[in-house]
């Protein structure tokens, strides 16, 4: 049965969304339907359609009691607005529900897995949120909240794990067909760390193992975790919050990072090899993946920066959207990530050049546009060659850029003049990998947002931009001499 308060939040989104003029969203990323956005949650493929859920305020474009909204795809591009899935209208999540996974149950019934947020009252009097671990089972469209709820509690966590930070749980079957999900909390410190769950049939709840510890490494808490086999390694990726710089590696605030080894499944025992940063940019957290039918991991995250949410308008009809969906391989111990490849079905009226010698700044007839695929590489045709610059979302006033150093070997992401009135994080500097002096980008620009896939996905940078529709330039710039091979489409 559905509960008032998610009646309520249908009515409205139905109502507020379709006021919002399709131009004034993304073209193939996933935005609210009304007001606010921020984790992917229940990313699964059930009947037929990928169904992606997220963490939803329908009322603002600020972050308020959680909902999961709800959108529906065939090809992971254009989306199709449902009802929002969940509201906050238990005892067990009244404070909000927040992020969370999906699967498919074998007698067909969609169930989600998300945390519960409620109240209460501590032994001082004082009320605090505390977090568990909740279900709900429905057809795709409505959902049932399992009356057993809460099905994870503090009670089922090792000794000294925080009642209040213990959250997103992600679910997967495993092939003896018990369930297993991963989820996050920490100790008194606030050290963060990632505790596997394991069910024989999906609601009956217990705690396995610790997969692994911060140890104060990365940031304090960690959030939203996701665990899988990829090419022969076991991954977990984990968004830890408030971390500090590590030279040109970690940027201080919430990012990603993914954690490579081996899982040992007997013992439930992870063992950690490497970690690396998923996304160099500004403004990527709280990724989620899913296997698809055809057997590819392709994860999506929120694209944006917690440090810079609040800073609009109570007047913008949305906030908050989801990258790209990308696909995940390992090449040389590296995590890969590149466009799902149904994008190469929204490409039309490509331009190419071949072999054009950029010195100074240069424009290319045909090449402009702001939802548009831009592939290019770069060599040097000078050895004093020492920068290249790509300009877009550009006209007199507005521009965004990537420079690339080839004698640091650095990338730089540059938004300084995208539109902004707010002191945001502006800009990014990386070491970039790969042959000195060579580079090759992918960068899709999506009317408000750039994704730049650099050496053919080694390394992904994402930042949301704001700078006006009309500013749809692209130019390039070299001090020195390079040689640049280039292909652009207008993505559809
Ligand atoms: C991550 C996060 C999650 C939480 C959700 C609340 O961005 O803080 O840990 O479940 O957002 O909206």
């Amino acid at each position: 049965m559905n509960s008032q308060e998610l009646l309520k939040a249908r009515a409205y989104e139905e109502t507020k969304g379709a006021q919002i003029r399709g131009e004034d969203r993304p073209a193939f990323h996933l935005t609210p339907r009304a007001g606010w956005m921020n984790d992917p949650n229940g990313f699964s493929y059930y009947k037929g359609m990928y169904h992606m859920f997220y963490q939803y305020y329908p009322y603002k474009p600020f972050w308020g009691p959680m909902h999961w909204g709800h959108a529906v795809s065939t090809d992971l591009l254009h989306w199709t607005y449902l009802p929002a899935a969940l509201a906050p209208d238990r005892l067990f999540d009244s404070k909000g529900c927040f992020s969370g996974s999906a699967l498919t149950l074998p007698d067909g019934r969609h169930l989600l897995m998300y945390t519960g947020v409620s109240e209460e009252q501590q032994e001082d009097g004082r009320v605090k949120d505390i977090q568990t671990q909740c279900l709900a089972v429905g057809d795709g469209e409505n959902y049932d909240k399992y009356e057993q709820n809460p099905v994870l509690t503090v009670k089922d966590l090792p000794e000294g794990c925080s009642r209040f930070d213990f959250r997103d749980p992600k679910i997967w079957r495993e092939e003896d067909g018990s369930y297993s999900c991963v989820a996050v909390g920490c100790d008194e410190s606030h050290d963060g760390r990632a505790m596997l769950f394991t069910s024989g049939d999906g609601f009956d709840w217990h705690f396995r193992s610790e997969l692994a510890v911060n140890g104060k490494r990365f940031g304090r808490m960690w959030e939203c975790p996701d665990f899988f086999a990829l090419d022969g390694k076991q991954l977990l990726i984990v968004s830890p919050q408030d971390m500090l710089a590590q030279g040109l590696e970690i940027a201080s605030g919430n990012g990603v990072i993914c954690l490579m080894g081996s899982y040992d499944r007997e013992r439930a025992a992870f063992t950690e090899e490497s970690v690396q940063v998923v996304d160099y940019g500004i403004d990527f957290y709280a990724p989620q993946t899913l296997e698809t039918p055809d057997g590819r991991r392709v994860m999506v995250g929120w694209m944006q920066n917690w440090d810079t949410s609040s800073l609009h308008s109570e007047q913008d009809p949305w906030f908050g959207q989801l990258t790209l969906p990308r696909e995940l391989s390992i090449r040389d111990g590296r995590l890969i990530q590149k466009p799902v490849r149904e994008l190469e079905q929204l490409r039309r009226n490509p331009v190419s050049y071949q072999d054009v010698t950029v010195s100074g700044a240069c424009r290319l007839d045909g090449v402009r546009g702001r939802r548009v695929e831009l592939e290019l590489s770069v060599s040097p045709r000078e050895e004093n060659f020492s920068l290249f610059e790509i300009r877009f979302a550009e006209d007199e006033r507005f521009h965004t850029a990537v420079r690339y150093r080839p004698s640091v070997s650095e990338l730089e992401v540059d938004r300084r003049y995208s539109g902004t009135r707010r002191a945001l994080i502006h800009q990014r500097t990386f070491s970039v990998l790969g042959d000195p002096g060579k580079i090759s980008l992918r960068v899709i620009l999506d009317r408000f947002s750039a994704e730049i896939f650099v050496n053919d996905g080694e390394q992904t940078v994402t930042t949301t931009i704001y700078t006006d529709q009309t500013a749809d330039g692209i130019s390039f710039y070299a001090d020195g001499a390079v040689r640049m091979d280039l292909n652009k489409y207008d993505i559809e």
